[in-house]
């Protein structure tokens, strides 16, 4: 194997799962690698306990006059269930092909390895770093990075900030440099049904009582009419319209079209809100999804029963300029709503983002676009994403600066999914990219 994916490799075999407590101490060895990694190459590195899981911040350095620069990405990963899917262990990388299988091959680990291998190659060969560099990695993303927001407000000061590089996004065709100049927001909700005090017999209770699975399926079928709107009460109240520029681009995107969505997906036809292309869906309208449906008898057979609870887990994907917390306050007055008296109901609160938007053409999106035509060799394609990371947001609110999506995410990347993979090659152009960046902002 090449020495460029060793560490890599490394990295994507820490089981570095956020969400699940019994794996604290995997994202533990992940970020005491990363420590151990950038202080072997002369950086001024910490790592920051928090109340979660820890943040690594690296720094060379600083001197007057240079760009202040910081390198986002996270090294914690989303859980791999369904593994019986999984064609390989996903924290066994394995080559197949020209891609990397393993979960966080993509998401984030390929993507921000590729950065650090760029700062690595910078090093060796120019002995020092054009700007001012402030390497961020944190071990809390696919969670909602809840640890982050307050280390940003007590660090500001050592944090100088003048733009952000982060690739965590997509690219939307192999060999296509990719900008993202737009993420949707996040609320996410678990909304519960309690019926009668334990399961009961559904021959000897049903009909008499309601069914808390019958009332949760009406709950969720009230989210939407046939058209694909949302129904809840001043939903689309703070979305911007879409701009005809915006429009105008997208139409053009490749990936993007009607069979190549079809055949990425492998669904039997497209579906979303009327009037809108698929790419104007996923990027600047807001959705209501449901994660996650259940209540009653799973197993094999049947089993005669009324359910004593039923649940649903729910996310909302807004767009600029809904808030999180106000789109949290209005689905829960839209169930309250519809909750019929036969049945308690129960809405607890999950994390949530703001959606986040940039200018692709300003100074720093110039230069961007610049670097990624560079090392792709097209007029990067602009879009923004449907996807969220929520800290991006934060860290215009808190540190001033915007952040250049530079995605090497490809769209059957498989991320958070089975089989998760990453191309040889977007890992090598990634690091291609981070150097070429990094030049190019020094002489900024
Ligand atoms: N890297 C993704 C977000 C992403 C993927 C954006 C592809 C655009 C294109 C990120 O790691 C992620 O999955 N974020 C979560 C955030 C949530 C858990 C708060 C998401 O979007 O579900
Ligand atoms: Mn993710």
């Amino acid at each position: 194997m090449s020495d460029l994916l060793k560490d890599l490799f490394t990295v994507l075999s820490f089981q570095s799962i956020s969400t699940d407590p019994a794996y604290a101490p995997e994202v533990q060895k992940n970020a005491d690698w990363l420590v151990a990694k950038l202080s072997s190459l002369g950086l001024t590195t910490t790592l920051h306990d928090t109340p979660g899981h820890p943040i690594v911040i690296a720094q060379n350095k600083h001197a007057e006059g240079r760009p202040n620069v910081l390198l986002y990405g996270h090294y914690d990963v989303q859980p791999v269930d369904p593994i019986d899917l999984w064609d390989t262990p996903p924290f066994e990388p394995t080559i197949i092909g020209d891609k990397i299988f393993a979960r966080g091959a993509t998401d984030n680990k390929g993507q921000h390895m590729a950065h650090l291998k760029a700062i690595e190659q910078l090093l060796t060969e120019e002995g020092q770093l054009p700007v001012n560099l402030t390497v961020l990695l944190e071990g809390e993303e696919e969670i909602g990075s809840p640890n982050l927001v307050p280390f940003l407000e007590a660090n500001k000061d050592t944090l100088p900030c003048d733009i952000i590089i982060v690739s965590d996004t997509g690219m939307v065709a192999p060999s296509t440099g990719t900008m993202g100049y737009g993420l949707r927001g996040i609320s996410c909700c678990e909304v519960s049904l309690e019926g009668p005090n334990s399961d009961q017999h559904s021959g000897c209770i049903g009909g008499a009582i309601a069914n808390p699975a019958t009332e949760i399926a009406r709950l969720v079928s009230s989210l939407h009419d046939n058209q694909g709107r949302v129904m809840i009460d001043g939903f689309y109240d703070d979305v911007e319209p879409l701009a005809e520029w915006e429009r105008d681009m997208w139409a053009e995107v490749v990936g993007m079209d009607e069979a190549s969505m079809l055949a990425l997906t492998g669904a039997p036809a497209l579906h979303g809100e009327a009037g809108y292309s698929s790419a104007e869906r996923l990027w600047a309208r807001p959705t209501a999804e449901v994660n996650g449906i259940g209540g009653g008898y799973q197993g094999e057979g049947s089993k005669t029963v009324l359910p004593s609870t039923a649940f649903c887990k729910l996310s909302f994907r807004l767009v600029p300029d809904q808030d999180p917390d106000d789109i949290y306050e209005k689905v829960k007055a839209h169930f309250e709503k519809h909750t019929p008296a036969h049945i308690t109901l129960k809405v607890d609160k999950g994390h949530g983002g703001h959606p986040y938007r940039s200018d692709p053409h300003d100074r720093f999106g110039k230069v961007a676009q610049a670097a990624l035509k560079t090392v792709f060799k097209n007029d990067p394609v602009l879009i923004r994403e449907g996807g969220s990371i929520p800290i991006i947001s934060d860290f215009k609110r808190i540190l001033g600066a915007d952040t250049l999506m530079l995605g090497l995410a490809l769209p059957d990347a498989q991320i958070h999914a089975p089989n998760e993979n990453f191309p040889i090659e977007n890992f090598e152009k990634g690091v291609e990219l981070g150097k070429t960046l990094i030049k190019v902002l020094g002489k900024l």
